[in-house]
């Protein structure tokens, strides 16, 4: 999809991030963005700064979502582009043995159901809302009428110890875009999800330098965590690059997760 001074987009987790890279490269092409994102303060500073409308949702609420698709609209028009960034996880194993008590305690259920809310259901919303927005447009080019973009990770394919919920949700993304691909092909809307591997954004911030110089040398080429532009180019080439479809696609230096 070539993108205009007409074309409207709505990125979710805008406020941070690969989100808000995103967001600013968009902006750059000409783009009207809104930024969706559960964080209002850094929301409203990045959207005064750039110059999007900033939308407070969150994800996990369907009146949230709804609600901020009617404002972004509102202000610049349905959206043919859709970036799910929103997500995080919560760390923890399946069982853990104390190493003083002996005690065994689980992964608590309402954590995971809730990492599956944010990750996995999250972006199943957001997606699908937009994309019954996205119908109702003219078609472009190749009767192409929305591009969606979702963020899994590398953790779907090699979850580490302490990744159950996350991996969990984040391969849940995965599974979702070749049937919705398919669903949506008839309507002109491509899908297709990134696996980033480790990217240095606001997700690394509370680890000391140290263990984030231990993480980047794990990666193959170039030995360095990510920059989030690398990202935000890579979801602009997805949308510039209508033959992209029904993929989930790495992005990570070559890195493949060892368990730990
Ligand atoms: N940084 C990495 O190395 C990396 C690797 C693999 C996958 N990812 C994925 O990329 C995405 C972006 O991560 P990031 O590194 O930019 O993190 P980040 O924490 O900088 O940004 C995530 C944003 O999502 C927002 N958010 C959280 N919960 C929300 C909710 N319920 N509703 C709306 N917004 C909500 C946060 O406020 C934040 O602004 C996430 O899905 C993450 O799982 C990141």
């Amino acid at each position: 999809m070539k993108i205009t001074n007409d074309t409207a987009a709505v990125i979710t987790g805008g406020a941070s991030g690969l989100g808000l890279a995103t967001a600013e490269m968009l902006v750059g092409k000409g783009a009207k963005v809104a930024i969706f994102d559960i964080n209002a303060e850094k929301g409203i500073a990045e959207a005064e700064r750039l110059g999007m409308t900033f939308c407070q949702v969150d994800v996990t609420d369907e009146d949230s979502v709804l609600a901020g698709f009617e404002k972004a609209r509102a202000a610049n028009g349905q959206e043919r582009i859709l970036v799910n960034c929103a997500g995080a996880g919560r760390a923890g194993k399946i069982i853990t043995r104390d190493r003083n008590t002996d005690e065994v305690t689980r992964y608590n259920t309402e954590w995971f159901n809730g990492v599956v809310q944010l990750n996995l259901i999250g972006t199943f919303r957001c997606t699908a809302i937009s994309a019954e927005g996205m119908a109702t447009l003219d078609p472009l080019e190749d009767g192409e009428r929305g591009v969606i973009t979702c963020t899994a990770s590398v953790a779907a394919i090699e979850g580490q110890i302490g990744q159950i919920a996350y991996a969990s949700a984040k391969s849940g993304i995965n599974g979702m875009i070749l049937p919705a691909a398919r669903d949506m092909a008839r309507e002109g809307i491509r899908i297709n999800a990134i696996m980033p591997g480790l990217f240095r954004t606001p997700l690394f911030e509370n680890r000391p330098e140290k263990a984030i110089e231990a993480l980047a040398v794990q990666v193959p080429f170039p030995k360095r965590l990510g920059h989030a532009n690398e990202y935000a180019s890579f979801v602009l080439e997805l949308i510039r690059n209508r033959y992209f479809n029904g993929q989930s696609i790495r992005l990570d230096g070559a890195i493949r997760m060892a368990p730990k």
